[in-house]
């Protein structure tokens, strides 16, 4: 695994190891595997940030008849929460009596997730389904507990495998923690 790196002048440093990453996304796909046995889920990749692991996760699961559709909503900006979200968008599919799998990036405040799942049980699916690649249960705002969760981690922003800062970085394979201010 690559050192430390720096992005816009700050320094991260490795966390969770794309070995890490494999182990934990086949643990979670084979729960899905499990709770969906052998159904039809569609799943609900949440753009951008989640497109690396729900690309892993879905090949992962075995699920040879579940479809993909992609979801958008905003985001954060900088390392900041922006502290409010906007409206789910690009959802064209029927999803009623669908069992709906959401594929998150990351949970912090859980307000986000928290609005999708109700703006997704209005359309009337047979099940909804929470899976993120990053919990932080420290910085909810709202109590919301996905149902499968990758990873549980401190309030720390971290990079790669889908998350950016600013866009950028999405590409990389392994996790990085942005380095403490007194290290
Ligand atoms: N990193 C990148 N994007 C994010 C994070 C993070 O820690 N939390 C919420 N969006
Ligand atoms: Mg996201």
């Amino acid at each position: 695994m690559e050192n430390k790196i720096t992005v816009d002048g700050l320094t991260f440093v490795p966390y969770i190891t794309r070995e890490e990453i494999d182990k934990e996304v086949k643990r979670v796909a084979a729960q899905l595997r499990d709770d969906l046995k052998g159904g039809n889920p569609l799943f609900l990749c949440v753009l951008t940030g989640a497109f690396i692991f729900a690309a892993d996760l879905i090949r992962e699961t075995g699920l040879n008849d579940a479809q993909i559709a992609f979801v958008r909503y905003s985001s954060y900006e900088g390392t900041t929460s922006s502290g409010h979200v906007k409206q789910l968008m690009g959802l064209k599919e029927d999803i009623s009596g669908r069992d709906v799998v959401i594929i998150e990036d990351i949970v912090d405040t859980g307000l986000t997730a928290t609005l999708m799942v109700e703006d997704l049980k209005k359309r009337n699916p047979a099940s909804i389904r929470f899976a993120t690649l990053l919990h932080k249960p420290e910085s909810s705002k709202t109590g919301f507990k996905p149902d499968y969760v990758a990873f549980t981690i401190p309030p720390k922003f971290i990079i790669g495998y889908g998350l950016d800062l600013d866009g950028k970085v999405r590409n990389l394979k392994d996790i990085y923690v942005i380095q403490d201010q007194q290290d």
